[in-house]
């Protein structure tokens, strides 16, 4: 019996200097697609794999996430008062149970590698977990860390969500060398962050959710810096391949890289067309800039 993903870390200590200077004062992870924080989604997708404990490793000026998973007295009071009790009732069902949430601060943005150290107490020994980046948002029919969930129960180890990417855009994310595919699963051999697209082993990139062991902790805790003076989350997974599985899932959705902007515009996009009450008037709007 695998032992079951109980705890997510989400890593949001990031500066968002590509949304400046929305992000001067608030959050990326706080920036809405239609009307949810992109945090709020990946907080509901864990929900939705059966996360229990929520880790969130924030940095300077965070704290409208804490807030935002929080009960706030006056909204309610209001909301009850106007007799808007199924907002009231909307909001309350994602806020995870008092408990269910922990924040540690990563007091330095090093890197995605350090931010998840930082986190490194507050996982057990032996105990496997998930990592969400919130700017990348996956919409799909099953969350895409339930399938993830769903492949490490199969095959235990370190599990990635990837996807096939323009070889034009290898230097942007981890990028896969491929020892075998079956299915919809790849044998990792090897992982490089960042590849120019000359020198990329594959067109298979690692997108922001992944299942790791606690031993790449150890990893990470030599604090090497990697691809632009970063710890890196991938030089550390790539330390650890050999000691046991992992695998690459070509997860069943679409992903948006919200922290790019055309990204998270195409993201709104998406998500609004999605939407019964939306969809009309944003088919329309599409409509009427066809030929801008
Ligand atoms: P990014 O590198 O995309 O985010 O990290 P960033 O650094 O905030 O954005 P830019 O590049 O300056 O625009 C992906 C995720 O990892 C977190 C970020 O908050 C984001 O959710 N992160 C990144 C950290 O928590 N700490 C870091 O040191 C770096």
């Amino acid at each position: 019996m695998r032992q079951t993903i109980r705890k997510a870390i989400f890593p949001v200590g990031g500066l968002g200097v590509r949304f400046l200077p929305a992000t001067k004062a608030m959050p990326k992870e706080m920036l809405p697609i239609v009307d949810k924080p992109l945090i709020q989604y990946a907080v509901e997708e864990a929900q939705a794999a059966g996360i229990e404990q929520f880790i969130f490793v924030t940095g300077r000026g965070k704290h409208a996430i804490e807030d935002h998973f929080d009960i706030s007295f006056e909204l309610d009071a209001m909301l009850e008062a106007r007799g808007q009790g199924a907002v009231l009732e909307s909001i309350r069902q994602w806020i995870p149970r008092p408990g269910q949430v922990t924040y540690t601060r990563q007091m330095e943005p090093l890197g995605l590698g350090h931010a998840v150290w930082c986190a490194r107490d507050l996982i057990g020994k032996d105990e496997p977990f998930a990592v969400l980046l919130a700017d990348d948002l996956v919409q799909s029919k099953v969350p895409c860390l339930k399938q993830m969930i769903d492949v490490h129960a199969q095959t235990g180890g370190s599990v990635v969500a990837v996807m096939d990417i323009p070889r034009e855009h290898t230097n942007r994310y981890g990028i896969l060398d491929i020892e075998s595919e079956s299915g919809n699963l790849a044998v990792i051999r090897g992982l490089v962050e960042k590849p120019d697209p000359a020198d990329a082993p594959s067109t298979l990139s690692i997108i922001g959710r992944y299942i790791l062991q606690p031993e790449i902790f150890t990893h990470l805790g030599r604090r090497i810096k990697g691809t632009g003076g970063e710890i890196q989350l991938t030089d550390a997974m790539a330390a650890t391949l050999g000691s046991g599985p992992f695998h690459g899932l070509r997860f069943e959705g679409r992903r948006f890289d919200c922290g790019d902007k055309a990204g998270f515009l195409e993201a709104t996009i998406a998500f609004a067309l999605a939407r019964d009450d939306l969809a009309p008037a944003m088919r329309d709007i599409l409509k009427s800039y066809a030929d801008a």
